[in-house]
């Protein structure tokens, strides 16, 4: 029996995969190591995973309907899949790899699972809190009305909860698409903010901190997405269930304190240049997590300085290698 995570060398899959095989279990590992951002850092990844016995690592493009396929002849009872392009803004530079990766990619999965019949047992995959958009009222509810995608990226993301609902549906498959808040940590992702911020902060360079810095996020630490994703994926839901999670800190932080904690946890002051909105870029996400609460006792527990200090350990290190 073993799990097949995709994305696995990506910052999400790679510490989903770490805990996994902490567990015991059998990881395929699959990826396309593509350099949206640095390979290098997908690389260092994989050689952490490969360490472990239980790791295989497969080469190939989500989009490559007959390498998905072929997966089933190792017949994984479990499906974390994680691997799609992410980042908003990329989106409006780049919108084949959307198509490509996040929709093409997402229904060769779920055909992988739909080919896997009663062998599979749950598929879990990552939604965003981004398939809120602007939206008016805080904490998002997943019973909130969400059709207002302020970007590609996020329209893609729904589109994945509504091909899972249609394919739980179809097929009979155990589905759960969890939406992620912002998450960070060690082992991070370099075009996310904090990551930029850090960067620029210890090479002396200013950062840009866009609509003036009246933004709000909702950051999740790593540690508070992977453990709690582990018991869902360990749940075996009744055949045909298809559900929506929200998976965050549920305590927004204001970005100028994010920067603040993060200066704290560098020892640098920031150079800021302030900047309009982006385009694609939304003020604020803010999670509900009761769902998630009532259903898997979720308790986020790492707040933003901690997580900070420990990401900023680790990318102290991760410079100077
Ligand atoms: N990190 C966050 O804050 C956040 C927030 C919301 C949603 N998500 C979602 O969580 C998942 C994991 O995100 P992450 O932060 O680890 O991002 P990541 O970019 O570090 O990981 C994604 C991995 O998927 C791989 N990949 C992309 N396209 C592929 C393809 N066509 N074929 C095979 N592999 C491909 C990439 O090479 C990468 O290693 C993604 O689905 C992302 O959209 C992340």
């Amino acid at each position: 029996m073993s799990v097949l995570v995709t994305g696995a060398a990506g910052f999400i899959g790679f510490h989903a995969s770490q805990a996994l095989l902490e567990a015991g279990e059998d990881v395929i590992g699959l990826d396309n190591l593509n350099d949206y951002y640095d390979p290098a850092l997908k690389h260092a990844r994989l050689d952490c995973l490969r360490a472990s016995s239980g790791f295989r690592f497969v080469e190939a493009d989500l989009a490559d309907h007959a390498a998905i396929e072929a997966l089933a002849a190792d017949r994984p009872s479990r499906i974390l899949h994680l691997g799609a392009q992410a980042g908003v803004r990329y989106s409006i530079e780049n919108p084949h790899a959307y198509a490509q990766s996040n929709l093409v990619g997402h229904l060769n999965i779920l055909e992988l699972a739909r080919s896997l019949g009663d062998g599979l047992d749950h598929l879990v995959y990552a939604s965003s809190s981004s398939v809120y958009g602007e939206a008016a009222k805080v904490p998002f509810s997943e019973v909130d009305a969400n059709d207002t995608p302020e970007s590609l990226y996020a329209a893609t993301k729904r589109s994945n909860e509504f091909m899972s609902a249609s394919y739980a549906r179809l097929y009979g498959i155990p589905a759960t698409g969890l939406r992620f808040f912002t998450v960070y940590g060690p082992w991070g992702r370099p075009d996310m903010a904090y990551w930029l911020f850090a960067d620029a902060m210890l090479e002396g360079r200013p950062i840009k901190v866009f609509n003036n810095g009246d933004m709000e996020r909702d950051f999740t630490y790593i540690s508070d997405i992977v453990e709690p994703m582990g018991r869902v994926l360990a749940d075996n839901p009744q055949r045909g269930r298809h559900e929506v999670y929200n998976i965050g800190g549920a305590s927004p932080v204001r970005l100028m304190d994010m920067i603040a904690q993060l200066e704290e946890a560098l020892g640098v002051t920031a150079e800021k240049q302030m900047l309009p909105m982006q385009a694609g870029d939304v003020t604020r996400t803010y999670a509900d997590v009761r769902k998630l609460q009532a259903a898997y006792g979720y308790q986020p527990s790492v707040q933003l300085d901690e997580g900070l200090n420990a990401f900023a350990e680790w990318f102290r290190g991760w410079r100077a290698r």
